[in-house]
């Protein structure tokens, strides 16, 4: 049983050797063009109101992309429409170049491999730190935690290299209801990660965060760039200065400006409705 277990390398001796972030990858996913995520045209109104608006987007395989925009640009919507939680009135929405994500439902879109953490951390409280990566593996998140001794190697390797990654490998026997705003937030991305995804959807990550810890957030979320296909939804302008990678800009629903952090701040439009703030 884990509880028997003194320290963290008692229970993962092993290197860090991070092969299982490779992601599971779909049988019929097809990046062969290196774009995971084509949005074109896409629009939807909530009576009458354009929560977005004609929104084209492209992110590549492998990609980091931060998405900043003030509150209410739709952020949030454009997850819903990714992980089919909202369908747009129009436009086109696919996965690689073969999935289409309107003709999906929403559990059939997680399981073709794009995970979503949203904006408010949903741990299990009760449940140690190592219980909630065991669960996260598990189709019934109600189940009760399996004895350690049942787990595959395989599953210990994904859990141990999971604890290192959201750093908290020292954690691990701690209650979750017992951790930092910020840990529990690692925590979720660890929790996300243990389900493979290719692509990773994670809103605003570090609201509410310490500025230390949202250090740790970006050193994290960089780690796994390249790795994983990342889009990361912030209204932080610092922390998305810190990962410093293509930066889209929404504002009113639609892409007001795209580039590298000193284009964004070098702006005209961008500094009018966003920096000016
Ligand atoms: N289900 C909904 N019904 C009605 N209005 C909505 C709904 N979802 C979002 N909105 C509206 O759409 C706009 C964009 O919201 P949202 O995507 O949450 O923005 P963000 O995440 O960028 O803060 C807001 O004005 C919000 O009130
Ligand atoms: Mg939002």
């Amino acid at each position: 049983m884990i509880q028997s277990l003194k320290t963290f390398r008692e229970f993962w001796p092993r290197d860090r050797v991070f092969d299982f972030l490779v992601p599971d990858t779909h049988p019929t996913l097809d990046t062969s063009h290196k774009v995971i995520l084509y949005l074109e045209g896409i629009s939807v109104s909530f009576d009458g109101f354009k929560a977005i608006n004609d929104l084209n987007l492209y992110v590549d395989e492998g990609e980091l992309r931060c998405i900043i925009g003030p509150n209410g640009a739709g952020k949030t919507t454009m997850m819903d429409i990714i992980t089919g939680k909202t369908k747009p009135d129009t436009g086109i929405a696919w996965f690689g170049q073969t999935i289409n994500l309107l003709k999906h439902t929403e559990p059939e879109i997680a399981e073709a491999g794009i995970g979503r953490k949203f904006q408010k951390p949903t741990v299990f409280e009760e449940h140690t730190v190592f219980e909630n990566l065991e669960l996260s593996m598990s189709a019934d998140k109600r189940a009760l935690p399996t004895l350690f001794s049942s787990l595959s190697g395989e599953q210990k390797d994904m859990i141990g290299q999971t604890l290192e990654i959201i750093g908290l490998a020292e954690l691990f026997k701690a209650r979750a209801g017992s951790l930092s705003h910020g840990q529990k937030q690692w925590l979720e991305i660890g929790m996300l990660l243990m389900q493979k995804p290719v692509l990773m959807l994670v809103d605003e990550p570090v609201a509410g965060m310490t500025r230390q810890e949202m250090e740790k957030t970006a050193e994290l979320l960089t780690s796994l760039a390249g790795k994983r296909s990342i889009v990361v939804v912030e209204h932080d302008m610092d922390f998305v200065r810190s990962i410093a990678k293509k930066v889209t800009v929404l504002h009113q629903g639609a892409i007001l400006a795209e580039g590298n952090m000193d284009e964004i701040q070098n702006n005209e439009k961008v500094r009018e409705v966003y920096l000016g703030e």
